[in-house]
């Protein structure tokens, strides 16, 4: 017995004494881990006499629990201690002046999105929204794409899993959808634009898997391609913030127009850089067109009463060429070196009163 009280009081003074709780876990394991002492008495326990092995067993037993509810005591008080000593050098001087952050500001594309709506919101179209995630109706058939046709692999399309029924969605590879989606739920004469998020399995320096474009419809009686030669030149001299910019149509290919084209703007790229409104270099920046008859029908709209325009552009392209950014890419490298130097203030939202940019 007297062993085992001095053990308990080597034991206990051992704990108290420990400082850290490593100290502390060197005490457990030295007594009660496998080898400990208090564990080594208690495997002497099978060669003792019956009676023995009763009293001392107990004894033995109870100095067990009695060191592991001190080492339990001893190691909630050192992580108190542990924590309090932290939370003392942790604290935050609020008095003291804050530390330079950059300052947030808005990405080229966000700004270049906001001046193209506020320049056709002033000349009367209303915004127009539609989903990211299309069916094959809204981005394909109803704008004429003949099923099965090599056309709908032009876009690279990014499809999802197809669904019980068999139908594919897809990401929209443009935001000709928003065309269908106004002219089934809407009644002419429509005007809108609209501006959204397209993806394509594309990427090099000039396209990105994801980009931005705006497009725009208009149906009314009587429209024709002076209307959208008329409406894309005023656009574009306002965008690009001069008072000439003379621009070319190029005859192409899309299945919701007929006819099709593209639009390019003089230019002038001598000098490393390219300037809009002078020179003698084309540039191509919009396909457009006379929205197809089939297209009309699809959407309930009968083609010998109303006729249409639309175009869509590449936000993403005309604000490269408006602030001189070369390289797509960085648009979504997120370089905090970049984005102060191209980035707008959030303050200055562009609008037709104070100016664009
Ligand atoms: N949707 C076409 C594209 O993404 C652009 C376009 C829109 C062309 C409207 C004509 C009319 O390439």
């Amino acid at each position: 017995m007297t062993d085992l009280n001095t053990l308990e009081a080597d034991v206990l003074a051992q704990v108290a004494a420990a400082s850290d709780l490593q100290a502390l876990d060197a005490v457990r394991v030295a007594a009660v881990g496998k080898t400990g002492s208090i564990s080594g008495l208690l495997k002497t326990l099978g060669a003792m006499s019956p009676e023995e092995r009763k009293t001392q067993g107990a004894a033995i037993n109870a100095l067990r629990d009695k060191v592991a509810d001190a080492i339990g005591q001893k190691k909630a008080a050192l992580e108190a201690a542990e924590l309090d000593a932290r939370l003392a050098s942790e604290t935050l001087d609020l008095s003291l002046p804050a530390p330079y952050r950059r300052k947030g500001s808005v990405h080229p594309t966000m700004q270049t999105m906001d001046e193209m709506v506020a320049i056709f919101a002033e000349m009367g179209f209303a915004v127009a929204e539609g989903p990211d995630i299309e069916d094959d109706f809204h981005n394909f058939t109803a704008l004429n794409f003949p099923e099965k046709h090599p056309a709908r692999e032009m876009h690279d399309t990014f499809f999802f899993n197809p669904k019980e029924s068999g139908e594919r969605m897809l990401l929209r590879t443009h935001t000709s959808p928003v065309q269908v989606r106004t002219m089934v739920s809407q009644k002419p004469p429509i005007r809108i634009i609209a501006p959204g998020r397209t993806y394509r399995c594309d990427n090099d320096a000039t396209h990105t898997p994801v980009f931005h474009q705006v497009e725009g419809l208009v149906i009314d009686k009587g429209i024709h391609m002076g209307h959208l030669k008329w409406t894309l030149e005023t656009f574009l001299a306002r965008f690009f913030e001069t008072d000439a910019v003379t621009t070319q149509f190029r005859p192409h290919h899309f299945p919701f127009t007929e006819p099709s084209a593209e639009m390019d703007v003089q230019c002038d790229r001598s000098g490393g850089e390219i300037k809009i409104g002078q020179g003698t270099s084309w540039l191509e920046i919009l396909g457009c067109g006379m929205v197809h008859p089939n297209v009309l029908r699809a959407c309930g709209i009968d083609p010998d009463e109303y006729q249409g325009f639309a175009f869509g552009m590449g936000v993403d392209r005309l604000g490269m060429l408006k602030y001189g950014m070369p390289d797509l890419r960085d648009m979504w490298s997120s370089d905090v070196r970049w984005l102060s130097h191209y980035g707008f203030s959030a303050f200055a939202a562009p609008n037709p009163a104070s100016g664009l940019s």
